[in-house]
C-alpha cells in the first residue's frame, strides 16, 4: 500500500507512463547503457486532493552541477518574471527595508529584477551552474536544497522575509512539508508566499499530459494547496491565474487571518468542483484521454514517415521526453530536436535518443514540418518562425489535440 505524501492517506495509480528517464537527462552515446530509469506512475489522493508521482528518483540526481534548465532561454519568461516581480514590489513590499527569498532562483532571471530595485534579495539554489550565472549578476545566491533546517539558518543570518517567491519548484519537491514548515517560520507575521506551477485543471483540460515527469512531483491544485498549508498555520489570500508553461496558478499566501482573502480563491474552488478535480472519475477519463492523444500522434507521424516527409522537433523541453517515450517516438519518425540550449545541444534526448541540434541546423534546412515540443512558448515561437511558414514548413501540435496547424 502506498500512502499520499501530504495527508499519509492510501492512494492507487490511475496512469502507469512504465519505465522513464529523467526530463532533463539529456546524454551522450556512451551513456546510454547506464541511463537512469524509475517506474513514472500517478496516483489522485482522494482525501486531500493531491495529484502525484508515486516515485521519484533521488534530488541530487535531478538537480546538480550540470543542471539542462536555463530560466533565462525565454525572452517571454523573463518578461514575465520582471511582471511578477513588479507586482511583488507595488503590492506586497509595504516595510521599509524588506527581504525578499526565492526558492529555485535558477540564474536569477526574477530576481535580477530586485537588484535593480534595490532590494535586499537571498535566491536558493542548489544547481550549481545554473547557481553560478546568478551570482555572476549579482544576485546573492545560497547553492543549497531550501528545506525547515535552511530556513532557520537564513533567519539567523538575515532574518524573516517579507515575501518568498517560487516559480516552477514548490510542486517538485517530494519532501514538501520540510518546505512549508520551513516558509511558516521564516515568513514575517506580516509576509506574503507567492508561488507559481502548472495547474492541475489545466492539465486535465489540455490533456498536457507532458507535464508529467520526473520533477514534477506534484500537479497543484487550489484545493490540495489550501489544504497543505493550512497544516501549518496559513491560507490561501488570492489566486492568480498564468498562461506560463501551458497554464498555471499562483498562489498568494499568509499566515492565517493577517491578510484579507479575496473572492478569487473561492471562485477558482468553484471552478475545481466543476471541473470535478476531486473525483476519482475525472483522472480515468484523464487517462484515457492520453492514450487517445499518443495514438493520434504516432498515426500522424506514421504517416509522414510513409510519405517520405522530414519531421524535426522544435524545443528539447523535459516535457518532451514524457511525449517521445510514452509514445514510442523514434528518430526515424522525428529526425532531430532543435534547440537554443548549448547544454543539450550534440546530446540526445532522454530514453528516446534522438539527435539534439542546435536552433542553426532547423534554420539551415527547414524540414517539412516541425513538431512543437516547446507548445508553451507558441506564441513566441510562432512570431520568431514566420520564414518556416512562408517557406512551406508546417506545424505539428498536440496539446490541447494533435494537429497540423494550417
Ligand atoms: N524558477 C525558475 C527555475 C525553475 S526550475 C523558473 O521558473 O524558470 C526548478 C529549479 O529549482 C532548479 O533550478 C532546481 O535546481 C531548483 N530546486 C530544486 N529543488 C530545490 C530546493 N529544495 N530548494 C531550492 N531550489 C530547488
Ligand atoms: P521549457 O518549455 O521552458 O521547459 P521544460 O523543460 O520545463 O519543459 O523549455 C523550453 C526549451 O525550448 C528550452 O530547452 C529552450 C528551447 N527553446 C528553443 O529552442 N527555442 C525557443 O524559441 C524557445 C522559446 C525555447
Amino acid at each position: 500500500m502506498i500512502n499520499c505524501l501530504i495527508c499519509n492517506s492510501p492512494i492507487e495509480p490511475f496512469i502507469d507512463f512504465g519505465s522513464m528517464p529523467l526530463g532533463n537527462g539529456f546524454l551522450l552515446p556512451e551513456q546510454f547503457n547506464e541511463e537512469y530509469r524509475f517506474p513514472m506512475q500517478v496516483s489522485f489522493c482522494p482525501a486531500c486532493g493531491m495529484v502525484q508521482l508515486l516515485d521519484q528518483p533521488d534530488r541530487e540526481q535531478m538537480f546538480h552541477e550540470n543542471y539542462a534548465f536555463f530560466s533565462g532561454t525565454s525572452r517571454y519568461m523573463a518578461q514575465h518574471f520582471k511582471e511578477f516581480a513588479d507586482h511583488v514590489i507595488a503590492d506586497y513590499l509595504t516595510d521599509d527595508d524588506p527581504f525578499v527569498v526565492e526558492m529555485g532562483s535558477n540564474d536569477g532571471i526574477m530576481l535580477q529584477n530586485f537588484v535593480t530595485a534595490g532590494i535586499r534579495h537571498l535566491g536558493i539554489e542548489p544547481s550549481k551552474n545554473v547557481a553560478q550565472v546568478a551570482i555572476d549578476k549579482g544576485i546573492t545566491t545560497v547553492t543549497e536544497f531550501f528545506d525547515a533546517p535552511l530556513a532557520r539558518r537564513i533567519i539567523t543570518e538575515y532574518g524573516q522575509a517579507d515575501a518568498f517567491l517560487a516559480a516552477n519548484v514548490m510542486c517538485h519537491i517530494p519532501y514538501i512539508h520540510s518546505i512549508v514548515e520551513g516558509i511558516s517560520i521564516l515568513l514575517k507575521p506580516g509576509g506574503v508566499v507567492m508561488f507559481e506551477d502548472p495547474y492541475l485543471g489545466d492539465v486535465i483540460e489540455k490533456i498536457s499530459y507532458d507535464q508529467i515527469y520526473d520533477e514534477h512531483t506534484f500537479l497543484f491544485s487550489v484545493a490540495s494547496i489550501g489544504h497543505l498549508f493550512e497544516r501549518y498555520g496559513m491560507e490561501i489570500i488570492d489566486v492568480e491565474p498564468q498562461g506560463t508553461h501551458g497554464g498555471s496558478m499562483r498562489y498568494v499566501i499568509a499566515h492565517k487571518g493577517t491578510r484579507a482573502v479575496s473572492a478569487n480563491v473561492a471562485a477558482q474552488r468553484d471552478i475545481e468542483y466543476r471541473l470535478g478535480l476531486h473525483l476519482t472519475e475525472t483522472y480515468d477519463k484523464f487517462r484515457r484521454n492520453c492514450e487517445n492523444s499518443r495514438d493520434q500522434l504516432m498515426k500522424l507521424l506514421c504517416e509522414l514517415r510513409a510519405q517520405g516527409k522530414r519531421v524535426v522537433g522544435y524545443g528539447a523541453t523535459s516535457k518532451s521526453t514524457t511525449i517521445t517515450n510514452y509514445c514510442g517516438i523514434t528518430p526515424d519518425l522525428v529526425e532531430f530536436i532543435s534547440d537554443t540550449t548549448p547544454i543539450k545541444q550534440g546530446k540526445f534526448s532522454p530514453g528516446a535518443h534522438i539527435p539534439v541540434r542546435p536552433y542553426e541546423s532547423f534554420v539551415q534546412d527547414y524540414p517539412d514540418y516541425a513538431l512543437l515540443f516547446a507548445w508553451n512558448h507558441k506564441r513566441e515561437i510562432m512570431k520568431k518562425e514566420e520564414a518556416f511558414r512562408a517557406a512551406g514548413g508546417k506545424w505539428i501540435v498536440y496539446v490541447p489535440q494533435v494537429e497540423i496547424l494550417d
